[in-house]
């Protein structure tokens, strides 16, 4: 049984500056939830009862948004007409166990996902990144726990991408299995021009054994001189096998600008208080 989750929030979100200098990516918006909650609530839902969050300097906001909020909560108690936000609000604290370590130099996602060892233990793990936000039916975390437990190997969630995009992801290895899982056997992180195996990608999510911490231990400095989870799941793959799944559900690159409004106007125009007010908006824009 799968219960433990890291999320890996220690990057420094150049991409996404200047609205990163002071505060997490992790925490911005996507209508009226950060980033984040939206990653704790895909996990709770996928059966995860204890989360590590990844963390740095200045990322105390982080820890505040999963903690009670005494003053406020009793404000808002105050007020019958604020019953639902309290609730709202509450709940954030109760989604799961949260835990946190620092990432004491940004060495790579690899490096983060090592910090975790002591954490995790002797089980199998899910890692999902804090920039990446899926949204869809079912948990996509979840989609790949079920794989996990079927097949008995890691599991990294993909999309297939455009050629352009391939370059900035992974390429992966991979054979057709059935429905959406394909056997996968080696990857290559940020491929260059005709390096690429295939056009599917890993994208936010993956599911991992506990052996993945002795091949970080000894995974060397890859693509920009940081430690990739990327190399260390090829060994895996290349050793182990792996499975690849095509999950169900909109991925969001919260670490990208266009990323960030993509999910901002996709959620908002679902959004049950701003949603019909928001298409009619977006109408009036009169766009070409
Ligand atoms: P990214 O490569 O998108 O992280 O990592 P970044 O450094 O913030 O990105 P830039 O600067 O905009 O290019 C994917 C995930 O891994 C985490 C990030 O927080 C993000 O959730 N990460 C990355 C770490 O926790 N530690 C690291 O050293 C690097």
């Amino acid at each position: 049984k799968i219960r433990k989750a890291v999320i890996p929030a220690a990057g420094l979100g150049t991409r996404v500056l200047p609205a990163t200098k002071a505060m997490p990516k992790e925490m911005l918006t996507i209508v009226d939830k950060p980033a984040i909650q939206y990653i704790v609530e895909e996990a709770a839902a996928s059966g995860i009862t204890d989360i590590l969050i990844i963390t740095n300097r200045g990322k105390g906001l982080l820890e505040d948004h999963f903690d009670r909020a005494p003053e406020l909560e009793e404000r808002l108690m105050g007020d019958p007409a604020k019953a639902d936000i309290l609730k709202q609000v509450q709940d954030i604290s109760r989604l799961a166990n949260v835990w946190y370590v620092r990432q004491k130099e940004t060495k790579g996602l690899g490096h983060a996902v090592n910090c975790a060892r002591n954490f995790i233990g002797d089980e199998p793990f899910a890692v999902l990144y804090g920039d990446d936000v899926i949204i869809g039916e079912q948990p996509a975390c979840g989609q790949l726990i079920g794989a996990y437990e079927k097949y008995g190997k890691a599991v990294v969630g993909v999309k297939e991408v455009s050629r352009e995009a391939i370059r900035k992801y992974s390429s992966l290895k991979v054979e057709p299995l059935e429905g959406n899982c394909f056997s996968c056997t080696d990857m290559v992180e940020k491929p260059g021009p005709g390096e690429e195996f295939s056009l599917y990608s890993i994208l936010g999510r993956c599911v991992l054994p506990p052996e993945i911490f002795d091949i970080l231990d000894v995974t060397p400095p890859g693509f920009g001189g940081e430690i990739q989870i990327t190399d260390a799941m090829k060994t895996l793959a290349r050793r182990d096998g792996m499975i690849a799944l095509d999950f169900e559900g909109r991925r969001y690159d919260m670490g990208s600008k266009l990323g960030v409004m993509q999910a901002g106007v996709e959620v908002a125009l679902k959004h049950p208080e701003i949603g019909e007010d928001f298409r009619r908006y977006l109408r009036g824009l009169n766009l070409d």
